[in-house]
């Protein structure tokens, strides 16, 4: 992986290319992500501090805009569908259970760095519901009880 000191110096770049363009904050972030994966609260400072534009602006453009990330994402996504199907079919049982077992709320990213949860809207498998997706991979017709082994199975590919 790209160190940390390496990926502010592209970021320099980047910010030198667009920093006086008008319209530019918005490339700024598109190339942040892109190179550090989120737009965390150091590199929105790191911006704020080489553009002038104030910090709470650049937070402002990134909750705002879902293409952006605040924090790193995790290895695995867990994407658990909460759309109608799956929400009817106890989808909410088994984020409780996610959320539980990675100790963490939705949207949010377990410390070890390994999974991230979110929720999500139909992702097309009603069939199937309630459904997830882990990165790739999609796992239907799903209870609390299957949560455990789901992860373990992550867990054990690192
Ligand atoms: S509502 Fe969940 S897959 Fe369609």
């Amino acid at each position: 992986m790209t160190d940390r000191k390496e990926q502010f110096e592209r970021l320099d770049g980047i910010i030198a290319k667009w920093k006086d363009v008008p319209g530019g904050l918005l490339p700024i972030m598109q190339n942040a992500q892109d190179i550090f994966g989120c737009v965390d609260g150091e590199v929105e400072k790191y911006i704020a501090e080489a553009t002038g534009v104030p910090v709470t602006t650049i937070f402002g453009v990134a909750t705002f805009y879902s293409q952006f990330t605040l924090q790193p994402r995790g290895k695995y996504t867990i994407g658990l569908c909460l759309g109608t199907a799956c929400y009817v079919r106890g989808a909410q049982k088994v984020m409780d259970e996610l959320e539980k077992q990675l100790a963490i709320e939705v949207g949010n990213t377990t410390s070890d760095g390994l999974f991230t949860l979110e929720a999500t809207r139909c992702i097309g498998c009603c069939g199937l519901a309630p459904a997830m997706m882990v990165n790739d991979d999609v796992f239907g017709k799903l209870d609390p009880s299957q949560v455990s082994g789901i992860l373990e199975k992550y867990r054990k590919l690192g």
